[in-house]
């Protein structure tokens, strides 16, 4: 962008938040946002956090809404969470293809195949499919929440590379749905490679939702939230990243003198991207738009991601 240029947008992007300060008084409302999206965003957020910091801070804060700026699937979880609270998103075309991977019939007719199963489901899912589901979990609770499961066969949906990863801390039987996210599956064992001869004293660090091969050759692999802890605490002083360019924004706030190479210039969500600050303001000016979730299927749908929240 030409200076000009960018200096119009500094200007409105300051107007923005003045706006935005002004208008969560106005609305007690409290904005969350996932690791994956714009720094304009990231920056004016309340709180930032993986899908289960999130799922958590919905389910407990005080505000009266809750902006959700992430995808849908994270927005109705909020919604499913704390249903007397008003839950806003910026762009409601903000999906997951990962979570439309998998729908209730599918599901159902697995579990007809399988009735001695249990089924636990990724949080990367419809509010739908929840309802149809004894526990939820999320990236940096897999494995605890599995074995925390009164059963020996397990129905996982939707994420296959989740899965296999998880298959391979636990002793029960897996049935694994063939659902992937599109940008963590781009991400491939060339791509690594190429990246540890650019930079051979980077330490690879790898989210499971990446295919086995690459999450195999990780020096470090977890959720989001672990990436950057993990980063934060290391003495290493430069790392590749195998997940989300947004998650960028936190781990160099708090490590700015590393060095963070992305593994894949294909490592963007474009879901996660689609809301931004001028739209954030928009949501909380019209209160709109709203997720909405039937209560009967929230009601059903709560019980399972209550029962993650519940594992320790
Ligand atoms: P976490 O937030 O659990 O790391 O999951 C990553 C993701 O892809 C969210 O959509
Ligand atoms: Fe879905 Fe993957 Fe985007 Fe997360 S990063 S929202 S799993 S497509």
């Amino acid at each position: 962008m030409e200076a000009q240029a960018l200096e119009r947008k500094a200007e409105m992007n300051r107007e923005l938040r003045e706006k935005l300060v002004q208008l969560k008084k106005e609305r007690n409302a409290i904005i969350l946002a996932h690791y994956y999206q714009r720094d304009e965003i990231q920056e004016v957020a309340d709180f930032r956090g993986d899908s289960f910091l999130l799922a958590q801070k919905a389910a407990s804060t005080d505000a009266e809404t809750i902006v959700f700026c992430g995808v849908h699937f994270m927005g109705e979880s909020a919604k499913i969470l704390a249903p007397n609270k008003t839950v806003l998103i910026p762009d409601e075309r903000a999906g997951c293809p990962m979570a439309d991977m998998v729908n209730v019939d599918g599901l159902r007719k697995l579990k007809a195949q399988h009735p001695n199963a249990k089924v636990v489901t990724y949080i990367n899912s419809s509010a739908e499919v929840k309802a149809e589901t004894d526990i939820c979990c999320t990236s940096s609770n897999a494995v605890k929440v599995i074995n925390s499961v009164d059963a020996d066969e397990i129905i996982w949906v939707p994420d296959k590379n989740l899965g296999h990863y998880v298959q391979q801390h636990t002793d029960k039987k897996m049935i694994i749905w063939e659902g992937y996210c599109n940008t963590h599956d781009m991400l491939t064992v060339k791509d690594v490679v190429e990246m540890r001869a650019k930079h051979p004293n980077a330490e690879f660090v790898v989210h499971p939702e990446c295919r086995p091969e690459v999450v195999a050759m990780g020096d470090f692999v977890g959720s989001t939230t672990a990436i950057i802890d993990y980063c934060k605490n290391s003495n290493t002083q430069e790392f590749i990243v195998g997940t989300e360019d947004g998650t960028g924004y936190q781990l160099r706030k708090d490590s700015p003198d590393k060095a963070f190479h992305f593994a894949s210039k294909f490592l963007v969500c474009p879901n996660m991207k689609v809301n931004n600050l001028k739209k954030l303001v928009k949501c909380l000016e019209t209160m709109q738009p709203q997720i909405y979730v039937p209560p009967a299927v929230a009601d059903k749908a709560r019980i399972s991601l209550e029962r993650m929240l519940q594992v320790q």
